[in-house]
């Protein structure tokens, strides 16, 4: 979760809830054609940044977790084979544990010690039929960044669909599903896109079309008791996070402005930074990728003869820095690099992170680590 969110975002909020207040799509009254008009130019905008080239083929969701469970259930059935890797958060990690009691068939591409899952790794993994890899673009444990675009070139040669957790990246690491040759991807708003919680969605490549998880009311093909076939329609049933959304539009609108590439730099910058400064604390381990410029500003770190869970409470209690300890929801990644007991701290760097931030930072992990 990012925080604070652009001043934009907040006005947004509160004026679509203003002059927005009909249902988008359904009626043809002032309220709901503007509320039509701000979901559609959130779409253009998130298509813009991932390089879409039809906003149409973006459904929103209400997290990067519907966008995936849609994307996995609605792809897989019984008997298919699927290739995940040892980096993945519960979010992609039960519902293929899920489709495997009914019948999916699973491999799974080991990562490297530092994280990266390399493209030999799920080349290995798949098998001559398998129809989805499903990645984390970057962990949410310790920040590496996978090889999308090679692992892309490689799905694409043997017909198998990439399916791409973006949760991470989206907003902070350049994404393009054209030259990735990502055909699913699954992204929410709340991270580093700096939108607001309950906003999230789904990238689907023409022509896929995909199972639908819900269905229900659209505002289109009424008199007929079928979800629509088109995007994005088919799966949005149900009155959408109108205000959420808008708030979105506004999020991406400063992504856009500020540029992504910027964004990234500068908390490689900072991140770096903050790596040197740990390395150099006595009793301190890092994770992930040595270089920062192979990791986003995802950090995580154990201190010896510490559990990370009380470190991160008196990081708070003492020192007023947040972090989080314990296993990210991603135990099979902590397992992979070695964590799987008690997890570790991160620090998760953001947009508005400064150099300050670092140093306070610093300091407190430094005051800790000279106590016994
Ligand atoms: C790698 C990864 N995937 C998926 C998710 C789930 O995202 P959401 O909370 O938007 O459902 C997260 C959230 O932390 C994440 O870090």
């Amino acid at each position: 979760m990012s925080w604070p969110k652009p001043p934009a975002v907040i006005d947004a909020m509160r004026r679509a809830l203003d002059d927005a207040g009909g249902n988008p799509g359904r009626s043809s009254h002032r309220l709901a054609m503007r509320a039509s008009e701000i979901v559609y130019e959130c779409r253009e905008k998130l298509a813009q940044l991932f390089h879409i080239g039809d906003p149409l083929r973006i459904a929103f969701t209400a997290n990067a977790t519907a966008a995936l469970n849609l994307a996995l259930k609605g792809t897989l059935k019984p008997g298919d084979h699927a290739v995940f890797s040892s980096m993945e958060h519960n979010a992609v990690w039960r519902p293929l544990a899920r489709l495997r009691e009914r019948g999916v068939r699973l491999s799974m591409a080991a990562a490297g010690a530092d994280g990266v899952v390399s493209a030999e790794s799920v080349e290995r993994a798949m098998e001559r039929d398998t129809r989805l890899i499903a990645l984390v673009h970057a962990s949410n444990v310790n920040g590496a960044i996978n090889p999308v675009a090679e692992i892309g070139r490689i799905a694409q040669q043997r017909g198998a669909m990439l399916l791409v957790d973006a949760a991470q990246t989206a907003g902070a690491v350049p994404i393009d599903v054209a030259a990735m040759h990502i055909d699913l991807l699954a992204f929410p708003g709340h991270k580093g896109l700096l939108g607001p919680a309950g906003t999230g969605g789904l990238y689907v490549r023409d022509p896929i079309r995909l199972e639908t998880l819900v269905e229900g009311g659209t505002g289109s093909d009424s008199a007929s008791e079928l979800q629509p076939s088109y995007m994005p329609d088919r799966y949005e049933s149900g009155t959408l996070n109108t205000s959420g959304i808008a708030g979105l539009n506004a999020a991406v609108g400063y992504v856009l402005d500020r540029g992504v590439a910027a964004i990234e730099s500068a908390e490689r910058r900072l991140a770096t930074i903050l790596m040197d400064g740990l390395r150099s604390i006595p009793r301190i381990r890092l994770y992930g990728p040595d270089d920062a410029g192979a990791k986003t500003g995802v950090i995580s770190f154990t201190m010896e003869g510490r559990d990370p869970v009380v470190l991160a409470d008196e990081l708070e209690r003492e020192f007023d820095v947040a972090s989080r300890a314990g296993l990210h929801c991603a135990p099979l990644a902590h397992r992979t690099q070695g964590t799987g007991a008690s997890g570790a701290v991160r620090f998760s760097l953001g947009e508005s992170s400064t150099e300050q931030d670092i140093h306070a930072a610093l300091s407190a992990v430094r005051t800790l680590a000279q106590r016994t």
